[in-house]
């Protein structure tokens, strides 16, 4: 399905988003991700950064303007190709999201028996992602006894737990502290190095200076799109601009990177679920 021609993951032309009969909350948006890149999503609160990612994961139409994801124009595809294409997509929602009735374990591991992955390999993946972010004690909780970072945890466990070709995430690190903010960042950065294009909305502007990918920046639903940059180097401007937490931090994310979360992974032949449609399955 995924065109040829075609190399951006996902490409947005003269894109305007209305809600009803209100003004545009995005106009004229063009942008492109290309296979394999990494972006910030940056606005003010009410920006339309959440209804910029919506609308890539296929949730909203727009009210003009062309959209593809994997070289399909949305506006041409028809209906019953949409799910094929949404199952490609992790999604970590602003607000979770998750299925309060199932364990965080079953939460994150709906994606994979969705997909028919044997239980064996379900209950290895998941039981070692959720330890990697710091849940292993909280495996059989379930949603509404944890609390909004851990909640948040589950949520983007459940988005990468299948290594989706596009990874979008709204705010992803809002609700948890620095150290486990850099460890997801690492985490994402990760997926990205495996091959996932990754896409997070964020209001942490320490982690976008200090992580150098391009971003792309929503001002009045206007989009300007930023190229990477060098990470600034503390040796060559005299300063530490690494404080001990931070510093601590990067050594956790280290010490994560030889233990490599998506070191026993599924390769990228094998098709997996949706989160994003799990509802469907239930
Ligand atoms: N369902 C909706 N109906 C009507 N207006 C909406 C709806 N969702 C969002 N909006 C409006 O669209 C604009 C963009 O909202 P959006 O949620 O995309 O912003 P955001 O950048 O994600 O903000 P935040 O940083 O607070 O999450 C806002 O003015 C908001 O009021
Ligand atoms: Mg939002």
């Amino acid at each position: 399905m995924e065109a040829a021609s075609d190399e951006a993951i996902a490409r947005f032309e003269n894109v305007g988003l209305r809600y009803g009969l209100g003004p545009e909350v995005l106009r004229d948006v063009s942008f492109a991700l290309p296979k394999g890149s990494f972006h910030f999503l940056i606005g003010e609160s009410g920006a339309g950064k959440s209804s910029l990612l919506k609308l890539i994961y296929l949730a909203l139409k727009p009210s003009r303007g062309l959209i593809s994801l994997f070289g399909n124009d949305i506006a041409v595809t028809p209906r019953q190709k949409l799910p094929a294409l949404r199952r490609r997509v992790g999604v970590v929602f602003q607000e979770f999201r998750l299925l309060n009735h199932l364990s965080a374990f079953d939460n994150v591991a709906l994606p994979l028996r969705v997909s028919g992955a044997k239980e064996g390999l379900v209950r290895k993946h998941v039981s070692e992602l959720l330890a990697w972010v710091g849940l292993e004690s909280h495996m059989e909780a379930r949603p509404p006894t944890l609390s909004g970072g851990q909640q948040q945890r589950v949520s983007i466990a459940r988005a990468i737990i299948a290594r989706p070709r596009l990874l979008l995430a709204d705010e992803p690190t809002g609700n948890v502290d620095d150290v486990m903010g850099f460890r997801l960042m690492h985490l994402f950065e990760e997926l990205n190095r495996l091959g996932t294009t990754v896409v997070i909305a964020t209001h942490n502007m320490q982690v976008v200076e200090r992580l150098g990918h391009g971003r792309l920046l929503l001002d009045e639903g206007f989009l300007t799109v930023k190229p990477p940059r060098p990470i600034p180097d503390p040796a060559a401007t005299g300063k530490d601009l690494i404080s001990d937490g931070e510093k601590k931090a990067l050594a956790v994310a280290e010490a994560a990177a030889v233990a490599d979360p998506f070191g026993n992974f599924p390769g990228d032949d094998e098709t997996f679920g949706d989160p994003a449609s799990l509802e469907n399955y239930l």
